[in-house]
């Protein structure tokens, strides 16, 4: 049986034969993500994660973006401040869902969109994937955990290559460093996502549920904790000059000046 649920058109959810799909939908603002999407996406994971019928979720974006990150404009206008934020939201139900969740990656891969696939059970990229944490660049810190999670994922150096300097890095290293699974051409990805996503749906769920569960058991609760606190300081420094600076730039078109903060 096929349904389509009524979300905002920016984030396309559809339930078939086990898989719930969730599509950034936004191609246009390069799937940059706003409050609206963060909360259609984290009702998304509570009503997947409370229906029986669902027994995976895929992620997915358009073959030329995955996505820019958060929506910059929201960042100035309508900063997540408290805990409550569809934002933080969606990070405790992503970092927390107990069913498998798969992801399709193409093209660039910004901030959040590349710290959310930390918590994606498998993940498929295009070889054009472009993934990067800009966050020190913006005047901001790490989210979604990825403090803890990058370095104990690629090790301290990479880490710092990628937290402090911001650098993005391509499909070939995020292999590398054990962020995706497989590299394919971008017009097979998400393909491939839903195959595999079949596959895990054609398995026994309880058996699925506990394996995340006992597999994930060393670090929930530290990931928790983390998320909070990087919670608490990125909802602080998304008021502070630099990032003020770093965002008035961006819609600019122009470079950031931070030589004052
Ligand atoms: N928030 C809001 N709008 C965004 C956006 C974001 N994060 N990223 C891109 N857009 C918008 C641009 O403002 C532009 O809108 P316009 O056509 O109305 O002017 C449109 O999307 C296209 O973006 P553009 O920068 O022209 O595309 P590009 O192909 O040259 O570059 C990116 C793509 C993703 C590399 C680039 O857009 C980018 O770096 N975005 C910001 C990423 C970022 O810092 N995110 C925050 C992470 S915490």
């Amino acid at each position: 049986m096929t349904t389509t649920l009524q979300t905002p058109l920016e984030i396309l959810t559809h339930a078939d034969a086990g898989v719930m799909t969730l599509t950034l939908n936004r191609v246009g603002k390069k799937n940059s993500i706003t409050s609206a999407m963060y909360g259609a996406m984290a009702e998304a994971l509570e009503s997947a994660n409370h229906d029986p019928a669902v027994r995976v979720v895929v992620i997915q974006g358009h073959e030329s973006i995955f996505s820019a990150g958060n929506d910059i404009g929201d960042f100035l206008n309508n900063p997540p401040s408290t805990p409550d934020a569809p934002v933080f939201c969606f990070l405790r139900g992503i970092s927390t869902f107990p069913k498998p969740i798969v992801a399709a990656v193409c093209g660039p891969a910004v901030g959040i969109g590349t710290t959310m696939l930390l918590h994606c059970d498998l993940v498929y990229a295009g070889d054009n994937a472009a993934f990067s944490m800009p966050f020190v660049n913006l005047g901001l810190c790490p989210e979604a955990a990825s403090s803890f999670l990058v370095p104990q994922l690629m090790g301290y150096p990479r880490a710092a290559e990628a937290l402090l300097l911001g650098e993005p890095f391509m499909a070939e290293t995020a292999l590398d460093m054990g962020l995706i699974n497989r590299i394919v051409p971008p017009a097979e990805a998400n393909a491939l996502a839903q195959r595999q996503a079949l596959k895990l749906a054609a398995k026994p769920l309880s058996a699925l549920i506990e394996t995340k569960r006992l597999m994930k058991k060393g670090t929930t609760g530290i990931v928790a904790e983390r998320m909070a606190e990087e919670g608490a300081s990125f909802g602080r420094m998304l008021q502070e000059p630099a990032a003020r600076e770093a965002f008035t730039a961006f819609m600019e078109r122009r470079k950031p000046e931070f030589s004052r903060v």
